[in-house]
Parts: C-alpha cells; structure tokens; sequence
C-alpha cells in the first residue's frame, strides 16, 4: 500500500468542482430548502448516538458528487487503509500513525515495523488501570502515609490540551480528585497552581513524549524543588510519576521505573490522549470511564473505516470543509458547543487542527499552489451569542460553523436545557435564512418606527446564507465525547489527504524553540 500523492487541483473533480461554484455560489440556503422538502433528511447522517445534520450547508446532491469524486481521485480509501494498518505515512518522521490503536477494541493485531503493537497497548492500559484504582481508592499513599487528594498534569500542547480538554467535558463524572494543569513557562502558572497544595497529598504526573520540552522539564523542576522542601529524595516515588517515551530521560530526572507510563513514537503528541498521557484524565473520571472514551472513538473509528463515503460523517463533514476553503476562500471555521462542558473543545482542536494541517509543502516537496489548513477558533453558546456571533451574522467574511449540541443535560434541568436548545437552532436558522428587507421593514413598521424606516433598514437586513453543520448528540457522556474527538481526528487526516500534505509532523514550531534557546544563552534577560 503507498499513498498516492496527488495535487488536488490537477484531478477532474477540481475542474469540475470550479465551475460548479463559478454557476452556483449565488444560490441561497433558503431557495435550497425551499425546493426540496426533504432536503434535512437527505443531508443528515445518524450514527448511534449522534445526527450530523449538514443540510445548512451550501451545497447541492451535484456538489457533493463532485467532493466525492475528487476524494477518489486521489485516493482517499487507499491513505486510509495505510492510515489504520500501520504503514509509515509519517513519511517526514518516519513513523507510522496509529492513535486509533490505542483504542482497538477488536481481537486483530496492529502491525507496524513488523511488530503486533496491542500486546503493549493493553499492558500500558493496565497499568494504566491499576495505578488509577490505588489512587483513586487511598490505597495509594503519600510520604506521610496519607491518601492522595490533588493530582497535577505538567505537560503542555498535546501533552495538557487533551488531558485537561477531556477532564473539564466529563467534569460531570468526577470523583473525589482535584485535578490541576500546568503547561506554560510562565512561572506564575506554576506557583498559582501548587500555592494551595499540601506536598503530602499531592500526586504529579508529568507528561512529555519527548521528555525535552523545556516548558514541561522547568515546571516539574521547579515543583520538584518545591516538593524537596518539605520531603526527601526518598519520597519521590510516592509523588512524581512519568509518561513518555524517553525513558532515559526521565529515569535520569529521578523518576522510579515502575512510575514510568510508556508511550510510543508512533502517537502524535496531540492525538496523545487515548495512551498513557490520558492518565490523569483515567485519574479524574476513573479507569471506567476512561476506557468509555476509547470504546466511543473506537465506534467512530469503524464508522469511518466501514461506512461507504456518501454516509460517512468524517469523510463528507472533511470534504464539506474543503469546499469552503478552497472555492469560497473561507479562512476560519468556528466550532461552538452549546454545552459549558465542552469550553475547552475549541482551544484543543486548534492545535489538533492547525498543528496537523498548517502546512505549504506537499508531499511530492513542492509549494502548494492552493489554501490548506483552516484557522480554527470559538466558545460554548449562548456565551458567543453575546460576544462574536455579530461578525458571522452580519460581517462580510464567510465562516462556517459547527455547532455541537447535546438533547439531554446532564442534571436534567428541563427550563435551562429547552433555552439553550431554542438558542442553538435559532442560530442555525437566522445563519442560513436571513432576513430580508421585506421582512425587516415589516417588523419597524410593527414596532412604530415609521420615521426611522429608512434610516434604520439597511442595518436590519441580514443576508443569510451562512453555513453551519449541526452535530446532535444524545447525551455528553465518555463514549459520546470518544466518538465526537475521533470524529474531528479523522476529519484532520481526511483534508491532509485532499490536501496532499503531511499532516503529522510539526516543523513549524521548531524555529522559534532554537531562537528562544538562543536568546537565553546571549542576552541578559
Ligand atoms: O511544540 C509542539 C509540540 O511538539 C507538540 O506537538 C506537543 O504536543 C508538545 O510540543 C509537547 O511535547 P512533549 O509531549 O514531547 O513534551
């Protein structure tokens, strides 16, 4: 199996998708809905718990025709097999991409350099599972023979992302732990963290691949010092746990080996969460709940692999996103949860997304000659109703939405929920319709505004026509919040194919760490 590398705008999809939007971008939403009634139904897609209704986008059944064509064209089914059979498609680091091993719930073996990967995946779990009971349960105990009551993550980008993303969406499911973060460099991040924590009850888990990242080592070191000040070296064990692959590193920062959590190069930092760098989430929620998430995105993960592409939610939401990049020129995409749970989806999908594909070099080596990866940005509704939401509404720029809502709240707040709920549709519905002159000169006209009539109504008017994906979810559970993260995780590699990039490494953020390197050794800051 080798992945074709195909320059997207060289294949006849492409040529016939730029002259179906030069003779349909002009179509409205409202005129769409308005000549078919079934428009909803033929554009949703339901997969166990979920409804992935698109039909609010602008698109036609041609226009979809012609994505699929192209998503054959260059030959999407084949990048995928190599994807889930661990072939290398890391070209640029040499290594295969295989997160969605982590959470293979099948008997099948994982091979990559000629090796069954699962037996390590399940020990890691158990170990995983093991260490969690001991904490969770007190009989794991601090130096001074008291149980564990704070547990700090000190990571940073896929490392503290995933992690603290998973355990504020499944905050419902919490167990006696206080769970902390610290990532940034910023040592005011760190002292806020650990000024209210007793060393005798506090567990930090210390999470890098690398084991070399400078913000993740200064942190554990300075906690680490902090620690020593009121225990001894010999208490460390008790304490400090690692997950990573650099074990020589991190035995040499003086962490015991049974306290290492292993992880492998062939999990990118930011699709980390399902291994061993989900410990403290594990931690958090419990082993149960964990191992929840891996069999929801494990479900995802068939549905992506088995489902013919017309009825796959990761392939066609993938494809939907490339038309806007790359014929509309939209620039961003807002991802909008109405669930406060999910106030962390945003910032974790901006490094999954943007670190994956903000790329300008193909894979043949050339500079690409079209739009890749999107900016990605938003917030929990109805809180960017009263913020952003203005821009997408009436600005001038095309953005389009994903909005992600849930059809039961979790405490069961019936007057709350049907609020937010009435919110999220309307949304929906003001993006795609509009409202029109006519419409607007009739509600000053209810509202006694004759005088201002003219003035007023050009500022009235809205032109609609704003596109938006609407992800129903029963229910905000682990599995759900599994399935609904593998979903945008296939829906990153899908648009790296189109796209024809490497969407697994991240040189772009190497120059910057040499140059800050560099200014430490030279200047007197
Ligand atoms: O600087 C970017 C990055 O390499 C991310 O890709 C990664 O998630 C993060 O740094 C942390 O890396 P590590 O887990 O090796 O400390």
């Amino acid at each position: 199996m080798t992945m074709k590398n195909v320059n997207p705008t060289e294949t006849k999809a492409w040529q016939q998708l730029t002259a179906h939007y030069n003779a349909t971008n002009n179509i409205h939403l409202k005129s769409l809905f308005n000549n078919d009634a079934d428009r909803k139904n033929k554009f949703t897609i339901n997969f166990n718990e979920f409804e992935f209704d698109y039909s609010k986008n602008r698109i036609t059944e041609e226009t979809l025709k012609y994505l699929l064509e192209l998503a054959n064209e260059v030959d999407l089914k084949g990048a995928m097999d190599a994807y889930f059979s661990g072939e290398k498609i890391n070209k640029t680091e040499g290594r295969a991409v295989l997160h969605t091993a982590l959470r293979n719930q099948s008997a099948n073996e994982i091979i990559t350099d000629g090796v069954n990967i699962m037996p390590d995946v399940k020990a890691a779990l158990n170990k995983m599972e093991a260490f969690t009971n001991k904490v969770v349960s007190g009989e794991w105990k601090g130096y001074t023979n008291k149980s564990i009551t704070d547990v700090v993550n000190i990571g940073i980008g896929g490392s503290d992302l995933g992690p603290d993303m998973v355990v504020e969406s499944l905050k419902y499911y919490k167990n006696h732990l206080n769970v902390h973060f610290v990532s940034n460099i910023d040592g005011d991040h760190v002292q806020e963290v650990i000024k209210n924590l007793n060393p005798e009850t506090t567990l930090f888990v210390i999470v890098s691949k690398t084991f070399t990242t400078q913000e993740t080592l200064t942190n554990a070191t300075t906690i680490k010092n902090w620690f020593l000040k009121s225990a001894s070296q010999n208490d460390v064990p008790k304490h400090f746990v690692a997950v990573s692959t650099n074990l020589k590193n991190v035995s040499e920062f003086g962490i015991a080996n049974d306290n290492i959590f292993p992880m492998w190069d062939w999990v990118g930092g930011r699709f980390s969460l399902w291994s061993t760098v989900g410990l403290t989430i594990s931690l958090a929620v419990g082993f149960e709940n964990f191992n929840n998430l891996l069999i929801g995105a494990f479900e995802m993960d068939e549905h992506f692999k088995n489902t013919p592409f017309e009825k796959n939610a990761p392939v066609i939401l993938s494809l939907i996103g490339i038309w806007y990049t790359n014929f509309f020129h939209a620039e961003s995409e807002v991802i909008l949860p109405y669930s406060q749970y999910l106030s962390k989806l945003a910032p974790y999908l901006q490094q999954a997304i943007m670190e994956s594909n903000g790329k300008s070099v193909d894979r043949n080596g050339n500079r690409v000659n079209y739009q890749t990866g999107n900016i990605i940005w938003g917030a929990p509704g109805t809180n960017s109703q009263h913020a952003f939401m203005q821009l997408l509404h009436q600005g001038t720029k095309l953005i389009p939405a994903d909005f992600i809502g849930f059809k039961e709240s979790l405490y069961g707040d019936k007057d709350h929920h049907n609020k937010l709920m009435a919110n999220f549709f309307a949304q929906t519905q003001a993006l795609a319709e509009g409202k029109t002159k006519e419409e607007a000169h009739l509600d000053l006209k209810t509202a006694g505004k004759m005088d201002e009539i003219e003035t007023l109504l050009p500022y009235k008017v809205f032109e609609g026509n704003k596109p938006s994906t609407s992800i129903l979810i029963n229910k905000l559970t682990p599995k759900t919040l599994g399935s609904l993260i593998s979903f945008y995780e296939h829906k990153i590699f899908v648009q790296g194919i189109i796209w024809n990039i490497y969407s697994f490494d991240q040189f772009g953020v190497e120059l910057g760490k040499e140059l800050a390197n560099k200014y430490l050794k030279t200047s007197n800051l």
